[in-house]
C-alpha cells in the first residue's frame, strides 16, 4: 500500500519530464563530476548486469543505478537506515 503511494507520487513528480519526450534530463558530464567528488565515497552504480557504471569502492549507502524517478527506499538487496525504513520502507 505504501509503496503503491510512493510509486504513484513518483510518477506524478516525474510526469512533466516525461511528457517532454524525455526519459531523463540533465548534464552528465557535469552529473559525473560531482558523483565523483561528493558520492564516489560511499555509492556504486551498478547496472543489472553487474556492471559498474560508476564508482569506486563505496558501499554504505545504496546502488543509484535506476534511481531517478524510484521510490524511496526501493534498492534490493540494501539494509535502509531506520528512520529511512519507519518512512518508507
Ligand atoms: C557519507 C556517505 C554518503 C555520501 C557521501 C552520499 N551518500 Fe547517498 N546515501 C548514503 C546512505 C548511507 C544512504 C541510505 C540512507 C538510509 O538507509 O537511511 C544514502 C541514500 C541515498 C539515496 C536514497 C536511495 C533510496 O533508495 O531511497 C540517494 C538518491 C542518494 N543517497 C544519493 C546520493 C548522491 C547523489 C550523493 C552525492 C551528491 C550521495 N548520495 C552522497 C550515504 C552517502
Amino acid at each position: 500500500m505504501k509503496h503503491t503511494l510512493i510509486a504513484a507520487l513518483s510518477l506524478m513528480l516525474a510526469s512533466p519530464v516525461l511528457a517532454g519526450g524525455h526519459a531523463a534530463t540533465g548534464d552528465a558530464v557535469a552529473g559525473e563530476a560531482v558523483f565523483g567528488k561528493q558520492c564516489v565515497a560511499c555509492h556504486l552504480v551498478v547496472n543489472d548486469d553487474g556492471e559498474k557504471l560508476a564508482g569506486r569502492n563505496g558501499k554504505s549507502g545504496p546502488n543509484l543505478y535506476n534511481i531517478a524517478g524510484a521510490g524511496a527506499g526501493m534498492v534490493e538487496d540494501y539494509r535502509y537506515g531506520k528512520s529511512m525504513c519507519d518512512r518508507w520502507c
